[in-house]
């Protein structure tokens, strides 16, 4: 049975207090469940506490960002070494928010990504095309020009990849199954490009978008999908739980 991760994206969500209550409330109802490991991405401002309040659970830490230089004058931003301290094993690079209101070009995230690596973080690179790129049946290039130029000259050896077509984010719409999976596939072959196919293999990949209890079994069940990058369902622990059980309960 593949090994699945479920990544809950909080995005700029919840307050300390609201992550305490969530934890209390998730915490039961993943008791026994170990097919999927956990990533709970919160804001920085929980990080601290989360660090704490997880130490004793299966469930692992990640931030939603990270800046590529280990210290100095670089005003509100945070470092790799920052987050190892706060306990983070994983930190999302690369999402198409920041891309798209944040102008992070595929440089910056390259100079992330090797930043993530170099400290010890494993990072969720995401990828995706957007709407009108899908419509010109740009998703290939796309996807292969985020990696190739993302991943330019560095050599990670750990790695997890998150495909959320920007057009599905927060919409409510899905790539189909079939369609994610093509993508997915596509993916690892470019991964097996950039550096060896029995790497390539062991990648997980997720995908993201819109992703719910309801649709998350017909994901995972695709051979190249390793789990999902979860934002909007992942907010609400009981409805997270359901997810992360993938549904198998109802
Ligand atoms: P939604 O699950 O809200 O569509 O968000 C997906 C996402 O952006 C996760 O990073």
């Amino acid at each position: 049975m593949k090994r699945l991760m479920i990544a809950a994206n909080w995005k700029m969500n919840k307050t300390v207090a609201e992550a305490a209550a969530y934890i209390k409330d998730l915490g039961p109802r993943l008791a026994g469940w170990d097919r999927v490991e956990v990533v709970i991405c919160p804001p920085f401002t929980c990080l601290a506490y989360l660090s704490d309040a997880l130490k004793h659970t299966e469930l692992q830490l990640g931030a939603q960002n990270l800046f590529w230089e280990p210290k100095g004058a670089f005003t509100g931003e945070i470092s790799a070494e920052m987050l190892l301290d706060m306990g983070c094993r994983y930190v999302i690079i690369g999402h198409s928010e920041r891309r798209q209101m944040m102008g992070e070009s595929d440089q910056d995230i390259n100079r992330k990504l090797g930043s993530a690596g170099g400290a010890g973080l494993i990072p969720i690179f995401c990828v995706g095309e957007t709407l009108p790129e899908r419509e010109d049946s740009q998703t290939r290039n796309v996807v292969q020009r985020q990696l190739e130029q993302g991943l330019a000259g560095l050599d990670l050896q750990e790695l997890v990849i998150a495909y959320e077509p920007v057009w599905a984010i927060g919409t409510g719409l899905n790539a189909s199954p079939a369609d994610a999976q093509d993508t997915c596939k596509y993916i690892r072959d470019c991964l097996g490009r950039h550096r060896d196919e029995s790497w390539a293999a062991a990648v997980p990949i997720l995908y993201g978008g819109s992703v719910t209890a309801l649709n998350i079994q017909s994901f995972v069940e695709q051979p190249d999908i390793n789990g999902a990058l979860v934002g909007g369902a992942s907010l609400d622990p009981e409805h997270f739980a359901r997810i992360v059980r993938l549904n198998m309960d109802a």
